[in-house]
């Protein structure tokens, strides 16, 4: 199939659901021949994989928990084995504190360590572990090998009440740096959405006492009136993979709407 991804071999993760399961949807309908769909959720992990194939791409469903090592280990060699190679990685899967804990106060003098330890594990060193093991593939790769890693806003400014969420992004910024240095010239970028409507986002406005304020509290810095959608992440995912953006490396995108453009918010 044609497109910017034409004939690339990727690799998802949380691609259950959300930005991921949009990213390996958009990767096939921009012409990546095989895309392995990493999640821990089976069922959502094989309804991606199904959007995947009818995008016109070869999917595989990989279970993975990428707070364990060997998990990550394996889901990197099954899809180079499945595939004969890999070419993107994007290291997308991400966790907040609301997913760990239903304590109304999260903040910095009150977050338990498991929760500092878990966001931890899956939002950064998870990031590194699979870029470390994926290098090799990546650095055999004659189609533009890429990784593209998915930030946060939160990783740029401060956020009350996710501490972990936002020093782990912060920490995905700045890794995604250092692997853009220590592996070109495989190419690494990083994207940093702002509110997406995804079941991530949904749960986050549904931990809060006021559901609807605090919706309405996260966008109204933005100057797009309105949640940011999954696909348009993707769109974003896809160029940053793509030969289209052969010149870019080392660098974050900001998608948020204009939030982080200026001090204001909306009345
Ligand atoms: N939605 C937003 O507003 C928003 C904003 C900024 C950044 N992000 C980032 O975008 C990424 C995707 O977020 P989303 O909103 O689509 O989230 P989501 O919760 O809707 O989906 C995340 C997926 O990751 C999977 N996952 C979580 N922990 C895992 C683990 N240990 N092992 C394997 N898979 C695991 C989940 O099963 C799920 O399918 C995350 O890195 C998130 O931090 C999201």
């Amino acid at each position: 199939m044609s497109g910017v991804l034409s004939g690339k071999i990727g690799l998802v993760t949380g691609a259950g659901q959300g930005i991921g399961r949009a990213i390996a949807v958009e990767m096939a309908r921009q012409g990546a021949s095989a895309v392995a769909v990493a999640d821990r959720t089976a069922e959502t992990a094989a309804e991606t994989a199904d959007l995947v194939r009818a995008a016109g791409a070869e999917a595989e469903v990989i279970v993975c928990d990428l707070r364990v090592r060997d998990d990550i280990a394996r889901m990197v060699t099954r899809t180079a084995e499945r595939f004969g190679g890999l070419d993107v990685l994007v290291n997308n899967a991400g966790v907040i504190e609301t997913a760990f804990t239903t304590a109304p106060d999260r903040g910095v003098d009150a977050l338990p360590e498991e929760v500092w330890d878990a966001v931890y594990e899956v939002n950064l060193k998870a990031v590194w572990l699979a870029t470390k093991l994926a290098a090799p593939y990546l650095r055999r790769s004659r189609r533009g090998p890429a990784i593209v890693n998915t930030a946060s806003v939160s990783g740029l400014t401060g956020f009350p009440n996710a501490p972990a969420y936002g020093v782990t992004k912060a920490g995905v910024i700045h890794l995604t740096k250092v692997t853009a240095v220590d592996l070109a010239p495989v190419r690494c970028n990083c994207f940093c959405p702002g509110v997406i409507d995804t079941p991530l986002a949904q749960d986050h406005f549904a931990a809060a006492k006021d559901r609807d304020a605090m919706e309405r509290e996260l966008t109204a810095p933005q100057l797009v009136e309105r949640l940011g959608r999954p696909e348009e992440v993707a769109r974003l995912a896809c160029f940053l993979a793509s030969d289209d953006a052969a010149f870019i490396t080392g660098s974050s995108y900001v998608i948020d709407g204009g939030a982080l453009a200026w001090l204001g918010a909306r009345d």
